[in-house]
Formats: C-alpha cells, structure tokens, sequence
C-alpha cells in the first residue's frame, strides 16, 4: 500500500479529511500545557485534543465531571499560545452542552472566543445532535467522541470496554454514521473492538480517531501523560508508554533534594 505524505504547513480540520482519503494515519496527544503543547506541536503533531482528562490529570479529580467551561478555557489558551503547525481541538466540559443547544452553542463560542481553539469535541450521539448541529451553524468545526464516553461515567457503572454486544454495536454504528450527516469533521472512538472501530472508520469518509480501538482506524489519541509514562497506576492494555517519566523524574528529584542537602547545589558555578 502506497502512503502519500503531504506537508502541512498548518493542519487544519479539511487537513484530516484529506489525510483519511490519502490513507495518511492522523496523530493525535492530548495537552493542557504552554510548555508541554510547545514541545509536542514543535514534534510534528498533527491535532492536540485540550481533553477533559485535564480534570484527571492536571487536577486530581477522579472523574472527568467535575472541570468547568473557565477552567478548560485557561488550559486550552495555554496551548494555543505555545502551537505554530497543529490543529487544538478543545472538549466542551460536561454540563455545558447536554439538553439544551442554545447552551451548547455559548460554550462554544466562548471556548473559540476566550482559548483560540479551532474545534470543540463533544461526547455523544443522537441524544445531543441538536447541540452539535446548531454549534455547526456558527461555523465551530465539531469532534464527535463515542464509545466509552468518561462524562457519562455513571451511567456506565465502570471503564470497561464499550459495545461489545451487538445492540450496542448497532446504535453505535448509527450514531457514528448520523454525526457524519450532521458534519462532524471527525470522531473520537474509545475503548471499542478493533472489529467494529475498523467497520466504523471503513463506513465513513470522515477520519475517526481511536484510544483502544485498535490499528484499523484512521488515527490514534493518547493522554499525553500516559504515553510519557508520569503514573504508573494506570494500565489498560491500549496504552503505550515511550517513556518511564515517573522512575526518571523522582530520581531526579531525589538527586536535587539531596544535593540540597548535602549542601553540594549550588557549586561555585552556580552562584553570582
Ligand atoms: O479528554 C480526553 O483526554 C479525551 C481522550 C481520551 C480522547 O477525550
């Protein structure tokens, strides 16, 4: 299979569209960060998703429910600032979008106003296609996110994979195929059979993006502090880690900490 490569000075929503048809796979890393955000776009990223798991990983929450529309937008403006190439994708928190569209469409507007993302993402299918279709008359590019869908964690009962039983599959199915006709630009599948995110990315032409959902979708997403390796209490059999940050970073700290001590930092060096 021959892959065409094209260089994307700026990757834009029509960019993935194009990637998708071009069998080019799409990189995706969470951020919530300046720093972080600066050194992964500086990498090649092609979108940085300014995921609600901030509520996890950046604020200790257990769950993702708790993060607000002020505290995304400060972590999603951050990373705005730090990006030269990438597309940001922003999460609508939960409670800013279900049930009401008019609501949804002041979330967003005021993600894109206040944070200068390009997208929104938000979880969920027929029950909230309202909302997503009238955040698309504004011209806000939409994310879909279907699967194991955190915001509805309670309703899930656990973190288990998703749509395994064949009545599931269908509606997930159906929904995938509805957020395409209302115009999400991509989606978001999690923690899914490879089978069905396979069957799910073949049916549609729009790319749709896997976290557990194994090889055969059009691109992959990680959490950003997962990949690097920052915790080691979390293992689902999806994640890769690139690196052991947490072994490396508490040697590092227990090295200055030390040093300190020890009264070897600062040397002669390392004073005025
Ligand atoms: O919030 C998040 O990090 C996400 C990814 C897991 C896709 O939605």
């Amino acid at each position: 299979m021959s892959v065409v490569k094209k260089e994307y000075k700026r990757v834009t929503v029509k960019s993935l569209v194009e990637m998708k048809a071009n069998k080019e796979k799409i990189s995706m890393l969470t951020a919530y960060d300046y720093t972080m955000a600066k050194i992964v776009d500086g990498a090649g990223i092609d979108v940085l998703l300014v995921g609600d798991s901030a509520s996890n990983v950046m604020a200790g929450h257990e769950t993702t429910l708790p993060i607000t529309l002020n505290e995304m937008i400060y972590h999603a403006s951050s990373v705005v600032r730090a990006i030269e190439r990438c597309l940001v994708v922003v999460d609508l928190p939960f409670g800013t979008y279900q049930g009401d569209s008019k609501n949804a469409l002041k979330s967003a507007i005021r993600i894109m106003k206040e944070s200068g993302g390009h997208a929104v993402k938000l979880e969920g299918g027929s029950e909230i296609s309202e909302s997503i279709s009238r955040i698309l008359t504004a011209g806000i590019p939409v994310m879909g996110h279907l699967g194991l869908t955190p915001q509805s964690i309670y309703k899930f009962g656990t973190y288990t994979v998703r749509a395994k039983e064949e009545e599931e599959a269908k509606k997930l199915m159906e929904d995938a195929i509805l957020l395409e006709k209302l115009g999400c630009f991509a989606l978001v599948l999690e923690k899914v059979p490879a089978k069905l995110a396979e069957k799910v990315a073949k049916s549609l032409t729009i790319p749709v993006i896997g976290i557990g959902a194994g090889g055969g979708v059009d691109g992959q997403v990680l959490v950003m502090h997962d990949m690097l390796g920052m915790s080691h209490e979390f293992n689902p059999r999806f994640l890769r880690r690139y690196l052991n940050l947490y072994t490396e970073m508490t040697g590092a700290f227990q090295q200055y900490i030390t040093d300190v001590k020890s009264g070897d930092f600062p040397n002669k060096k390392e004073q005025y």
